[in-house]
């Protein structure tokens, strides 16, 4: 195994993640989530979760090292999410991404969070097919991309206008008195309500584009509860949620196809936290197989924000022979693909 050990660092929101990959072997994923004390707040505090970033670093660091049984020596290079993200956040693993890399005397990489999500793949399904659609659904992005080589480039297709599907997702919970972070609670709701009960608005379905609006929905889904309560009438929560995931997933599926079709690509991937809906995942198999498309969606773990990802990236950047950051590579939280 003379392939390169790469540590990869994750801070653009509430997860510290740090991962250890050797090639396309992941060798230790470990996460110290600060959500538990967002929950409270509805949201994530930035402040909150710089502050958590820094306590958890070290400890996160060299767990992952004790867990893939490795000493800081055998380290090859570190790759860390220089954006997008929050930028107080991100600041936290970038500079200690700097310190580790230059402590070691080895090459830093900052990568693209997003590409890092695409990346990730590979640790559990062997190298990605070139070129892939990618749909990315999280709290923070809800992005079509096209992958010609994600090592070299990554191409923009279209994005959300407005909330992230992740965000419709939390807002909605909130609406129906579900806790934060809604989206698994809307999941195991829906289970028991009808998708077709409501016929809540799609957002740019028949556009022509490949962006996503999300905000008419929740609007939509918000007045729609309030009208029934103040009419006295009880809330069918497990249809609301059905019927608002059903929109969700119907337009993602809906682009995510479009764009393989209109790119004669034959290879799906989906990732982000709502890639672990499983009505998402149910219909995207179901309309991949009907356009013979073929699809693939990490383990949840590895679709939510992690640091194997992030080493998963570098990974590929040190096969792929790309230059190293300087130790100068600002945390850019608008970082574009
Ligand atoms: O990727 P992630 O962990 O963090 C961000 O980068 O945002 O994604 C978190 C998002 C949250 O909005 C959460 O509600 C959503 O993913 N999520 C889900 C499910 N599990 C997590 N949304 C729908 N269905 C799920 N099962
Ligand atoms: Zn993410």
């Amino acid at each position: 195994a003379d392939e390169p050990i790469v540590l990869g660092i994750e801070t653009s929101c509430d997860e510290t993640g740090v991962g250890i990959v050797r090639g396309h072997t992941l060798l230790a994923d470990t996460i110290a989530s600060s959500m538990e004390e967002h929950a409270r707040f509805g949201g994530v505090v930035p402040e909150v979760a710089s502050r958590a970033h820094l306590e958890a670093m070290t400890p996160t660091v060299e767990s992952a090292l004790a867990k893939a049984g490795l000493r800081f020596s055998d380290i090859d290079a570190v790759a860390v999410t220089a954006g997008p993200g929050l930028a107080g956040a991100l600041l936290v693993g970038v500079a200690a991404a700097k310190a580790y890399a230059m402590g070691l005397g080895v090459p830093l990489y900052g990568v693209n969070h997003l590409a890092a999500h695409v990346a990730v793949d590979q640790l559990e399904h062997g190298p990605l097919p070139k070129p892939a659609i990618a749909l990315l659904v999280s709290g923070g992005h809800s992005s079509l991309l096209l992958v010609p080589d994600v090592a070299r480039e990554v191409v923009s297709l279209g994005s959300t206008v407005d909330d992230a599907a992740g965000e419709a997702f939390d807002k909605v919970a909130r609406v129906l008195g579900l806790p934060f972070p809604g989206g698994p609670y809307i999941d195991r709701a829906a289970r028991e309500g009808s998708g077709t009960a409501v016929a809540f608005p799609r957002g740019k379905y028949d556009d022509g584009t490949l962006d996503f609006s999300f905000s008419g929905l929740k609007t939509a889904v918000a007045r729609w509860v309030e009208a029934r309560t103040a009419a006295g009438e009880s809330v069918p929560v497990h249809d609301v949620a059905a019927s608002f995931q059903e929109a969700v997933v119907d337009v993602l599926t809906r682009k995510a196809l479009q764009a393989c079709a209109r790119h004669g690509v034959e290879d799906l991937l989906i990732g982000g936290g709502v890639a672990a809906n499983s009505r998402l995942r149910a219909l995207a198999q179901e309309r991949c197989d009907a356009a013979g498309v073929r699809l693939r969606v990490p383990r949840p773990g590895l679709c939510t924000d992690n640091g194997a990802m992030v080493a998963a990236l570098g990974s590929e950047l040190v096969a792929a022979g790309a230059a190293a950051s300087t130790l100068e590579i600002p945390a850019d939280s608008s970082l574009p693909i």
